[in-house]
């Protein structure tokens, strides 16, 4: 199903998904050389989106790890289940079975087996796709960890063994910048930067996603997104705010972009106040700035 470049990109449109010809390529490359995918980007550009959707194309079990502040190995990898063992053992101290407890009490029956684990023993025959969300939300010792897995997609469990994975993961990494990631482990991935959107990616995104929208709202739309995107906001609107407008404008029966409409859905182009604000002071300004501004977006798609 990924056996070219081409393939990964209809293969994923089917699943409403549009990738561009170098995120296609590295994503085929990824799988060719067996190794992490790591995407950085904005939000709301398709990063997440990306790895449930090769799961659901391949047919496979997606598998999330997502990362926050603290996320040490026994959320991500594995953990005792401590309630489980004490019950045992209480059991077995009425049954008086100590030599069967003392062999059963560490195995894999008690083991809670988070995403990295349950991605390494994954059975086959074909890859889960594992997905470690928002990285750079861990702390950097969780790095030092993850750089130890991704190596050889092995795990030791010091009182089971080492447990290595027969069908290697296809593992997608994401960052969205908010610090640097250790170039240790970026080495060991390729490397993919997901921008906002050119227009005609964008555009086939909205139609793609909102079947019911008429061509002319959806260039306009995304027209307008592009300009926004060239202003200084706190906050740049992603192709996720696009769909919300879009799919708001058609809910308010919109067949083109006015003024008022714009007004009333500006809370699903901006997501706090100061962006508003800075929108309706720097760039939508008084009734004769709207429209110019309105003409301009309209006439761009001429
Ligand atoms: N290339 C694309 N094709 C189709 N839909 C897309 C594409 N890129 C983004 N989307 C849509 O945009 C939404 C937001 O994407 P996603 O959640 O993957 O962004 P993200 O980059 O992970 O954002 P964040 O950094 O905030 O987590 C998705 O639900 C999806 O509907
Ligand atoms: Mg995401």
């Amino acid at each position: 199903m990924l056996s070219s470049i081409d393939a990964i990109t209809e293969t994923l449109a089917v699943q409403h998904y549009v990738a561009d010809r170098p995120l296609a390529t590295v994503l085929f490359l990824s799988q060719a050389l067996g190794k992490p995918l790591f995407l950085e980007g904005e939000p709301g550009v398709g990063k997440t989106e990306l790895a449930v959707v090769l799961a659901r194309a391949l047919d496979t079990v997606f598998i999330r790890l997502q990362c926050y502040e603290g996320l040490d190995a026994s959320m991500a990898l594995y953990e005792w289940n401590y309630p489980r063992q004490i019950l045992e053992i209480k059991l077995q101290e009425v049954c008086g079975d100590r030599d069967r407890l003392a062999k059963t009490i560490f195995g894999e029956e008690f083991l809670i087996k988070r995403p990295i684990l349950q991605a390494i023993q994954h059975p086959g025959p074909r890859p889960a796709v594992l997905l470690i969300d928002e990285l750079d939300r861990a702390d950097e010792e969780f790095e030092a960890f993850l750089l130890e897995v991704l190596a050889d997609y092995q795990v030791t469990i010091p009182e089971i063994g080492t447990l290595r994975a027969h069908v290697k993961p296809l593992v997608i990494l994401t960052s969205n910048r908010t610090r640097d990631v250790h170039d240790a482990l970026k080495r060991r991935c390729l490397y993919h930067w997901i921008d906002y959107p050119v227009f005609e990616k964008e555009y086939a995104i909205v139609r793609n996603r909102l079947p019911a929208i008429e061509g002319e709202l959806a260039a306009e739309v995304c027209r307008f997104m592009e300009r926004v995107r060239t202003e200084d906001f706190l906050k740049r609107p992603g192709i996720a705010e696009t769909l919300d407008w879009a799919a708001a404008l058609l809910a308010l029966n919109r067949h083109t972009l006015d003024a008022e409409a714009v007004e009333a859905t500006l809370g699903c182009i901006f997501k706090n106040q100061q962006d508003i604000l800075l929108f309706r002071d720097a760039v939508w300004g008084d009734h004769g700035q709207r429209a110019d501004y309105l003409k301009q977006v309209k006439e761009a798609l001429c």
